[in-house]
């Protein structure tokens, strides 16, 4: 495989579910916030919101509401990804396509600078799991909760991806 940093963090990211009890630097938080902030977005529209959260109780309070959330009562760190979805006209859902570009920057960023990280899925989970989300943190009703990001220093390795399954590549047409 071509040696390349960026390269090496995509296929290095994994889904991180234990972590180091040890808080994430300001500085890394606010590189992942900035490669956020950097995805793609149909029309520009640029949809998304991140809420850090970094305090105990609200992280807690976070893996109690998510079923397949329970790291992040580990996790030092999650980012909340929501979207300001107004400027969108129903059926338009580009928003969560906008949302999961973020989160895939979260995910590698935290990759780069040595964090381990998980996509926790919240829109369209069921159970009302956007709402227990929303009165945790304040989030207006008409803002969308795509995803949190658990994020922390890694107590658990995971092998790098590699070269994709043959059968999933097809040159020139299906
Ligand atoms: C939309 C979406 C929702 C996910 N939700 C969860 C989740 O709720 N809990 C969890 O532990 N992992 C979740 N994951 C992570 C996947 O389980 C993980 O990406 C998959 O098992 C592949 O492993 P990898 O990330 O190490 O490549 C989610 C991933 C995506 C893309």
């Amino acid at each position: 495989m071509i040696e390349n940093a960026a390269i090496k963090a995509i296929l290095a990211r994994r889904s991180i579910r234990r972590y180091e009890n040890k808080p994430v630097e300001r500085e890394k938080i606010d590189a992942i916030l900035a490669c956020a902030a950097a995805a793609p977005s149909a029309n520009n529209f640029r949809p998304w919101h991140f809420i850090e959260v970094t305090d105990r109780k609200t992280l807690n309070a976070l893996s109690d509401a998510h079923p397949y959330g329970k790291m992040l009562d580990e996790s030092p760190l999650a980012v909340v990804v929501c979207a300001a979805t107004e400027k969108f006209k129903t059926p338009d859902v580009w928003w969560e396509q906008d949302c999961g570009a973020a989160i895939q920057n979260i995910l590698v960023a935290a990759t780069a600078l040595g964090l381990g990280s998980v996509w926790l899925g919240v829109h369209h989970s069921p159970n009302g799991l956007p709402d227990k989300i929303r009165a945790i943190l304040g989030i207006p009703p008409h803002i969308q909760v795509a995803a949190i990001v658990a994020v922390g220093y890694g107590a658990e390795t995971k092998p790098p991806y590699e070269a994709p399954d043959p059968a999933l590549t097809h040159q020139g047409r299906w």
